[in-house]
């Protein structure tokens, strides 16, 4: 029994009370009726998704990874985070790599977006697929569609001269060196850890060594 300024109170009766104050605040307000369920807003897309049209009909609140994996069945991208983090979702989109879980699918009107499954499939490889396997750059194989997405989008970002963090020069043409692959696959996690698999993979694309230079 606890007993302050007169009052005198029970462990059980404090707990009793408490449990029904917590019952009273979890309980729906008044009588009021349910709000009737409203239909979200659609709205219709048309997109090129590796190389073939395509026109969906969406919820205006359905990501490109979504519209992806569950409208077109296009599983190879995957949802690691859904929120920008670990770049498992990264697809092309007019030749530039984003996140596709961090954009929304009706904004795309038009656009040609490019998933694992249009860089190549068994039997006829995209070399940096090809590149991978032949450098064990990968393990569990989760984040892989993400990684050789950006891995294509990387080299070609550095082959038209566009810089990065880790460039020494906004004007310099930038090489194909570990630094900046690093830097710029800095937004693809691999819990598995083959970053440096991942880097033998692309120099054999790119033709180049470590410091850049063409092999
Ligand atoms: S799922 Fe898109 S960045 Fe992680
Ligand atoms: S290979 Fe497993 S997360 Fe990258």
């Amino acid at each position: 029994m606890i007993e302050r300024s007169g009052i005198q109170a029970t462990r059980r009766g404090v707990l009793v009370g408490g449990s029904a104050s917590v019952a009273l605040t979890t309980l729906p307000l008044g009588s009021a009726e349910a709000a009737p369920a409203v239909e979200p807003p659609k709205m219709k897309v048309s997109l090129q998704v590796n190389g073939k049209q395509a026109t969906l009909e969406l919820d205006t609140r359905t990501t490109l990874l979504d519209a992806l994996r569950e409208h077109m069945h296009l599983t190879g991208s995957k949802k690691g985070c859904d929120h920008g983090q670990c770049g498992a979702c990264t697809v092309m989109v007019n030749g530039k790599r984003i996140n596709s879980c961090l954009s929304l699918a009706v904004m795309h009107e038009g656009d040609k977006v490019t998933t694992i499954e249009g860089l190549g499939m068994p039997g006829n490889l995209h070399p940096m697929q090809a590149a991978f396997v032949k450098h064990d750059g990968f393990q569990c194989g989760y984040c892989t569609p993400g990684q050789i997405c950006s891995a294509v989008a990387v080299l070609d970002e550095i082959e038209a001269g566009v810089p990065s963090h880790a460039s020494a020069s906004l004007t310099a043409r930038p090489q194909a060196s570990n630094a900046e692959m690093r830097e710029r696959m800095s937004g693809n996690i691999c819990r598995c850890g083959a970053y440096s698999n991942i880097l033998e993979a692309m120099h054999e694309v790119a033709g180049t060594d470590v410091a850049g230079a063409r092999a």
